[in-house]
C-alpha cells in the first residue's frame, strides 16, 4: 500500500488496463501484499477476487472461467460466483449434501472506464469519476521501486522512471509542486533529445512536462506541451503498490495528431513513452530530493482536509 497516512480502504486503485482482463484466463494483480484474481463474466463485467481459494488456498487465477462467467478453482474445482464470491459448487457432491455457506472468497468492488479496471477494498466506496475515452496507446510495467520511491523520482528526475521519445528533461522547473484543486501538480521545462540543438546552457525551452498526481493513489496525468502550449503527449500513469517493494505501473497515453515542428514529430517516429522498469540504482542513490521534498506535506495535508470534511459530513 502507499506509505501515506491514508485509509487504503475508500480507494479505487486501477490493477489493470481494460484488455488484460477477459473470460478466455483470469488474470493474477497485487494490491500491496494482496494477490488478487481478475476476470470477465458472462456479461464482460470485471470481476476481482482474492487470489486464494478459500478451499485449500491454491490461487484461483490458476483455475478457469466457466462458460457462466463464474470462476473455478484449478485444485479440486470448487466454483465461485465474482459479485460476491459466493462458493456456488462443488464437484461430485451428491444432490443431498450441502456445502457450507462459510466458504466465500473475498471480493472487490470493481469500477471500470477510461481503459482501467478499478477496484476497492470498500463495497460501499463512492465510485470513481468517470473517464470516458481510453487513449489508444498503453503497457503495464513492474517497477523495483516502492510506489512512493517511484513518485519520488517521477517528481525529482522523471529520466530515471520514464522516457518520453525526443524530449530531454531539465532540472528546471516551470513550476514547483503545488496544490491545484486537491491534486499535486508540477511543470518542468523540457529540451529536445539531440546532440546539438539547443545547447544545454541556453535557458530556452521548446517544450514541458506537466505532472498532475492525485495525493492518494498516485495516479497521474502527464502532459507534454510545446512553447505555445499546445498538447503533444498525454499519458494516464496509474502505479500500484505491489508486493516485496515492487510497483506496478499501468499507462495508457495519446500523441497528438498534429505535433508542429521536426522535433515535435520525432516523437512519433516509434513508441513515444515508455516506463523504466530497470531503475538505474546509482543514479537513484546519488539524485537529491528536490520537488519531492516538499511531497509528502502537500500530499498530507490534502488527505488530512479529505479526511476532515468526510468526518464533519
Ligand atoms: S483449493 Fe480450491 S477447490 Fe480445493
Amino acid at each position: 500500500m502507499a506509505e501515506t497516512n491514508t485509509n487504503p480502504q475508500t480507494l479505487w486503485w486501477a490493477v489493470a488496463r481494460s484488455e488484460e482482463v477477459t473470460n478466455a484466463k483470469p488474470i493474477n494483480v497485487d494490491l500491496g501484499d494482496q494477490p488478487v484474481v481478475l476476470w470477465r463474466d458472462a456479461d464482460g463485467v470485471a470481476r476481482a477476487l482474492e487470489d486464494r481459494c478459500p478451499h485449500r488456498r491454491a490461487p484461483l487465477s490458476l483455475g478457469c472461467v466457466l462458460g457462466n462467467g463464474m470462476i473455478q478453482c484449478g485444485y479440486h474445482g470448487w466454483t465461485y460466483e465474482g459479485e460476491t464470491g459466493h462458493l456456488k459448487d462443488i464437484p461430485n457432491l451428491k444432490s443431498t449434501q450441502k456445502f457450507p455457506p462459510l466458504y466465500r472468497a473475498k471480493s472487490y468492488a470493481v469500477a471500470e472506464s477510461g481503459g482501467f479496471v478499478r477496484i476497492s477494498e470498500n463495497p460501499a466506496a463512492t465510485q470513481p469519476a468517470v473517464i470516458a475515452a481510453a487513449l489508444p496507446l498503453s503497457g503495464t510495467e513492474q517497477v523495483s521501486l516502492t510506489h512512493s520511491e517511484f513518485l519520488n523520482a517521477l517528481y525529482d528526475d522523471p529520466a530515471l522512471v520514464i522516457a518520453i521519445r525526443g524530449v530531454r528533461f531539465t532540472p528546471y522547473l516551470a513550476t514547483e509542486l503545488i496544490e491545484a484543486n486537491g491534486r499535486l501538480v508540477m511543470e518542468r521545462n523540457c529540451q529536445w533529445a539531440g546532440p546539438r540543438w539547443p545547447a544545454p546552457f541556453i535557458p530556452e525551452f521548446p517544450a514541458s512536462l506537466l505532472i498532475s498526481t492525485e495525493p492518494e493513489t498516485g495516479e497521474s496525468k502527464l502532459i507534454v506541451r510545446d512553447a505555445d502550449f499546445k498538447e503533444l503527449l498525454r499519458v494516464i500513469l496509474a502505479p500500484v503498490p505491489g508486493s516485496r517493494g515492487v510497483t506496478q505501473v499501468r499507462w495508457r497515453a495519446k500523441l497528438a495528431s498534429h505535433r508542429p515542428g521536426i522535433m515535435a514529430k520525432v516523437m512519433g517516429t516509434g513508441a513515444p513513452f515508455e516506463i523504466l522498469s530497470a531503475v538505474d540504482g546509482a543514479a537513484l542513490r546519488v539524485l537529491r530530493p528536490s520537488v519531492s521534498v516538499h511531497a509528502e506535506a502537500l500530499r498530507q495535508g490534502i488527505i488530512d482536509r479529505r479526511t476532515a470534511s468526510s468526518q464533519a459530513a
